[in-house]
């Protein structure tokens, strides 16, 4: 179903299984699925309700469940909770109990610092990881720094392209610019293009090369259309002139990852919101 000369991996961001079943009826494929505390809160089974910790942790785990059988052959990025206060120890505890819930996860953690360390040794341990709240050159080659030696698809790097450009920066050159620098690596890293808001972000990011795009249902349906019409290799730049470009850096790949500066006021304000979300959850 899905054609051959698209090579590039389609994730649907949702928290929602009903969407899952959707996205797969009108793509008649899927190879994953990204989740994340904001999409849960977005769930309609969350309106208008209130849960303990618990029995939110075990919603998430019954939402992640349900993708996961549905998505058996894909991978189903799973968010631990981290506010600014968090520890890596405290993120790894979570990381390794969802990692159980379901046998293809991705365990999502932040591109802090705490979220490095995490990462590090979930890899080490054989995890499967999505660096989240990417914005910048710099917090990629501090991933591909922290987790060298990872096999092929354990881990994902996860650019928020659209919140880039709601401040007026080109998102999708954040992109390119990743896929330029890890060039000179060995490719134990796959770009997940991110926060993404419209068809022209998807058909773009699979020009460029990005292995992986995550989109909202509404997305996938519109981009659909262009495939039916064959359109989907159609460059569709975005020449926004009220974007403002993101030059390339040059970064190395070989310094140890806690040489890099990983500060992002993105990150910090993504990090408060996942938390809110999260949290306004819980009464
Ligand atoms: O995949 C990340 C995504 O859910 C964030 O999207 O639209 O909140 O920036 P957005």
């Amino acid at each position: 179903m899905k054609p051959s000369s698209l090579t590039t991996k389609i994730f649907l961001d949702s928290g929602d299984p009903a969407e899952t079943k959707q996205a797969l009826s009108i793509l008649g494929f899927l190879d994953g699925q990204t989740t994340n505390p904001s999409l849960i809160a977005k769930n309609p089974q969350t309106a208008g309700k209130k849960f303990s910790k618990q029995e939110l942790l075990d919603f998430y785990k019954g939402i992640v469940g349900q993708v996961s059988v549905l998505i058996p052959q894909g991978s189903v990025s799973v968010e631990v909770y981290a506010d600014a206060s968090t520890k890596a120890e405290e993120m790894l505890v979570q990381g390794r109990e969802f990692n159980k819930w379901i046998p293809n996860a991705h365990i999502k953690y932040p591109t802090t610092s705490e979220g490095l360390k995490a990462a590090e040794i979930s890899v080490k341990e054989g995890m499967r990881v999505n660096m989240t709240l990417v914005f910048s050159q710099e917090q990629a080659a501090a991933v591909y720094a922290a987790t060298k030696g990872a096999k092929k698809g354990q881990v994902f790097l996860s650019p928020f392209i659209g919140r880039l450009d709601d401040r007026g920066e080109n998102g999708m050159d954040l992109i390119s610019n990743i896929i330029k620098m890890y060039k000179a690596g060995d490719g134990h890293v796959e770009v997940l293009t991110a926060s993404v808001r419209s068809v022209e972000h998807q058909v773009r990011a699979i020009e460029v090369g990005t292995d992986i795009i995550t989109s909202p249902l509404r997305v996938l349906k519109e981009w659909k259309e262009e495939i039916s019409n064959d359109k989907f290799q159609i460059s569709n730049e975005i020449k926004n002139p009220n974007l403002k470009p993101i030059q390339y850096q040059e970064i190395g790949l070989d310094k140890p990852w806690q040489e890099y500066n990983l500060a992002h006021e993105l990150t910090d304000k993504g990090l408060e919101r996942f938390a809110a979300d999260w949290n306004g959850l819980i009464g």
